[in-house]
């Protein structure tokens, strides 16, 4: 039996647990970490340092590689999830992970419950996992920053941008916390725009939509970077905009938002807005 990462995160103990997170710790440093520094960090003894590593290995919770002829381990993605996991348990934000719910190649997120029960969103992002140079291009990032670091700081620019754009009454999903790679925010239940055929007022939403894009540039110097009938879910007729881990001030990916966006709402429900209108009015200046 295949156990996912939230068994893999309880069956750690204390000492693999911090063990797994100095290896996270070192990754601005070393790749791969020598299994005598876990020994020395620890005051493990040989045989103790080797048990603590064959169960990460073996709950493939980290990577071995022997460097100059030692031993050596990083941690994977599962890893950083175990760790965003038991920290986010211990932290009494979330009691429970859940169905996966979506799977993007640069993030899994899944359902999980708070301890008052309320559905939340897990949101665990894996940059670099696929299209490594690619994800460093993006977001202009030196191709020598490693995936630990792009996926850990990328989670924590959605939290951010989240957490900014709604306490500017932006329509976005309420954000709750992040952890190493992992952003806990309100479940929405709906669909994405993109398969809504119909709407009462699609003007309405559209206006929704960029006065959303419009705080999050001019109250917190963020464009979404990626926005598109994709990254919005339709509660009712309500739009919320998800996914912004990417996003950051650029005046031209604030264009291409808002043109990937009338461009939907033109094609699928007839709506036509001035493309220099809108800009100027999510850049604030109308
Ligand atoms: N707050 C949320 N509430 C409900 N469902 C969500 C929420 N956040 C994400 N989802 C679901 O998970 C899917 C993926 O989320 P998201 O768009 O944030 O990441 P992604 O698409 O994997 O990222 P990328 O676009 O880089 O691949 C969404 O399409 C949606 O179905
Ligand atoms: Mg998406």
């Amino acid at each position: 039996m295949r156990l996912s990462v939230v068994d893999r995160a309880a069956l750690l103990d204390e000492i693999e647990e911090r063990a797994l997170a100095f290896l996270l710790d070192q990754a601005r440093n070393r790749e791969y970490v020598p299994v005598s520094m876990l020994r020395s960090r620890f005051g493990l003894t040989e045989k103790e340092a080797n048990v603590v590593s064959d169960r990460l290995f073996r709950l493939r919770l980290v990577s071995k590689q022997l460097i100059m002829g030692e031993v050596s381990l990083k941690p994977t993605f599962s890893g950083l999830d175990a760790l965003a996991v038991r920290d986010l348990i211990r932290r009494k934000i979330v009691k429970e992970v859940s169905a996966v719910i979506g799977e993007g190649k640069e993030s899994a997120v899944y359902l999980g419950y708070s301890f008052n029960d309320d559905p939340l969103a897990i949101k665990f992002l894996r940059i670099g996992r696929s299209s490594f140079k690619n994800a460093r291009k993006l977001r202009g990032l030196p191709e020598r920053v490693p995936w630990i670091i792009l996926s850990t700081e990328s989670a924590k620019n959605e939290f951010e941008t989240l957490d900014c754009v709604k306490r500017n009454y932006g329509n976005v999903p309420t954000p709750y916390a992040c952890s190493y790679n992992a952003v806990v925010m309100e479940f929405i239940e709906g669909q994405p725009l993109q398969k809504v055929t119909e709407l009462q007022e699609p003007k309405k939403v559209l206006d929704s939509i960029l006065a959303t894009e419009r705080v999050a540039y001019v109250e917190c110097n963020k464009a979404h970077g990626d926005l598109s009938e994709y990254n919005v879910i339709m509660r009712a007729e309500e739009p919320y905009v998800i996914d912004w881990p990417q996003a950051k001030k650029d005046e031209w990916l604030l264009e291409r938002d808002v043109n990937n966006i009338l461009g939907f709402f033109s094609k699928r429900f007839g709506i036509e807005e001035d493309p220099s209108r809108a800009l100027s009015y999510v850049k604030g200046e109308a």
